[in-house]
Parts: structure tokens; sequence; C-alpha cells
């Protein structure tokens, strides 16, 4: 197996950020985001990157960006390399099919949850106060429920490794303002409601999904950060599903799987990770790639 990308160091350029698993840069008022091949769980980064995941999640996110134009502009504007400031062209080999230079914009502090099915933090809330994130739902749902409409489930952007908190929408609305907050609601479950449509033609679910937005000049609302990657997102395969159990999943929930199943304390730092279990995920990616991206 090729060996994965763990982590850049492009000497020359500045660089803006470094998450979980994106490596950003600064470049002549731009951003380059590059997605490398390290994996998280539970918020921890795993000590083996996962070969070529990086290229998978630029192409999805290239595409849905894509898909998405006609509802929201977004911070995209190429992944070709070749058009990437002067700057980058000494680290094109590395860069080539992980990165996407993007307009810079500023970020809004709230990470923009849909959710259509009932799992993970949303199931666990719902279990305890029959909400989620203070939104009612019918008594009864079981696990994994379909959700009567999807619902938008904020949470603030935690820094430096705390997880993120669940936000009302008051709480939203003073975070941003009234007026950004309703867009915003609006626009995430076109996108939820699009981007489901699609998927389920082509046998996946989407339970849930991430989106981040932020301000360009002249205060546009534009997409931002990634969207509808399975690092973003529950993808399950429609044919497995079934209610009041976890599902399969296409994406990291396999991973996560494992890592219960060996009773690690989810504190880093994370196990060294077998072999079979960094290809079963890396197919993972590759089929969820092959599936949603035609
Ligand atoms: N177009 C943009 N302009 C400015 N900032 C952006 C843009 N797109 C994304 N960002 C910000 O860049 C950062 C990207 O960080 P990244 O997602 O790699 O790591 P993180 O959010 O710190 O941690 P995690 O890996 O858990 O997501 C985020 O803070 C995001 O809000
Ligand atoms: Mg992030």
């Amino acid at each position: 197996m090729e060996k994965g990308l763990a982590r850049t160091d492009f000497t020359g350029l500045k660089l803006f950020s470094r998450g979980k698993v994106r490596d950003t840069y600064e470049a002549d008022g731009g951003l380059i985001m590059v997605a490398t091949d390290r994996i998280s769980a539970f918020d921890v980064i795993m000590p083996n990157p996962i070969p070529g995941k990086g290229k998978i999640l630029t192409r999805m996110s290239a595409f849905w960006f894509k898909e998405m134009e006609g509802i929201i502009e977004n911070h995209l504007m190429t992944t070709d390399v070749r058009q990437f400031p002067e700057a980058c062209q000494p680290f094109a080999d590395v860069l080539e099919g992980r990165s996407m230079l993007v307009k810079k914009a500023s970020p809004l502090p709230v990470e923009c949850i849909v959710r259509g099915y009932l799992s993970g933090s949303g199931w666990k809330d719902y279990c305890e106060t029959g909400a989620v994130s203070g939104i009612r739902l019918p008594d009864g749902l079981k696990e994994s429920a379909k959700l009567p409409e999807a619902i938008f489930t904020p949470s603030t952007k935690a820094q430096d490794g705390a997880h993120d908190l669940p936000v009302t929408r008051i709480e939203m609305e003073n975070l941003i303002g009234r007026s950004l907050t309703e867009k915003i609601i609006k626009v995430s479950l076109q996108i939820y409601r699009k981007a489901s449509a699609m998927a389920d033609e082509r046998g996946i679910i989407i339970a849930d999904t991430k989106m981040e937005f932020g301000l360009a000049p002249g205060d546009r609302l534009i997409l931002i950060d990634e969207v509808l990657t399975p690092d973003s997102s529950r993808f399950w395969p429609k044919a497995d599903y079934g209610e009041g159990r976890s599902q399969k999943s296409f994406d990291k929930q396999f991973l996560r799987d494992y890592l219960l199943s060996i009773k690690w304390n989810q504190k880093p730092p994370a196990p060294e990770l077998p072999l079979h279990i960094i290809e079963k995920t890396k197919e993972k990616y590759e089929e969820a790639l092959n599936r949603l991206v035609k």
C-alpha cells in the first residue's frame, strides 16, 4: 500500500491553521487548504494516515460545492494546482489532487449541523431529554429513526481539542444576529435536502452533516470549509438501514466501532491501527466516493 501523507511543512508558505485533518496556508489573500491523509475519531488524531483519504475528501467537497452553487456561493476558487499562486508551485506534487485555493472569509463562530436521522450525540440528547438541541421530537423514536423533517442543530466551535457544545437557536442569534441565523438555517436545510435526495438515488443515506459559513467582502454569506464529506457527515448504506440499532456505514463509524471494540479510553494517544483496519477504512472512503461522486 502507498504511504499516506500525514503532515505537510511547506517552507516559505505561512501556516494559517493545522486542524485534525487539513493543513491550511496563506496565499496571496486566499487560503490553500490541503487535505492530508490524517484521520481522527472521537476528536483524536490516529497515529496512522489513511492513504489517499485527503484526495477523496477533496474530490467530494469540490463536487458538492459545485452542486450547491445554485443555493449559495462558496469559497472554492480552484483545485487546479497550476492556477495556485507562484509560491505554491514548488509543492505541486504534494498538493496535486488534495488541495483547494479558496477565498478567505471571516468564519462565523457556529458549526451548522443538519440532522435527518437520530444518531450519535443527537440520539443521546433525545434519550435524555426527548429533544435534540432543544427541538422537541415525537415520543418513542428509536435509534437511527428518520426524523419527520430535517432539523438544524447548531453548536459552538470548540477551541483547541475541546468538544463542540450544542447551542439553541436563540444563542446562535445572540452570537451572529437574527437575520444571518435565519438565512443560514434556510440554506443549510436546502443543502441537506438536495444532497440527501441525490445520495438517496445512489443508495446512501446522509444521516447528518456539518457545515460552516463565513462572510466574504461586502458581508456576503458564503459556504466555507468542507462540505458533505465523510469527515463532516454520517453516510449510511441504504441497503442495510434499520431502526433500533446503530448503522453500518461508509465512513468513520467503521473505525469508531473498531476503537470501541478494543475499549480504548478515547484519550490521546490513540492506538496504532492494524493494517487491515487501515485498508478497510481506505476502501470505505473509496466506496463512498465512487457511489456518491459520479
Ligand atoms: N474560506 C475560509 N476562510 C477563512 N477560514 C476558513 C475558510 N474555510 C475554512 N476556514 C476555517 O479554517 C479552519 C480549518 O480548520 P480545520 O477544519 O482544518 O481544523 P479545525 O476546525 O481547527 O479542527 P477540525 O480538524 O476538528 O475540523 C476552521 O477554523 C475553519 O473555520
Ligand atoms: Mg474544522
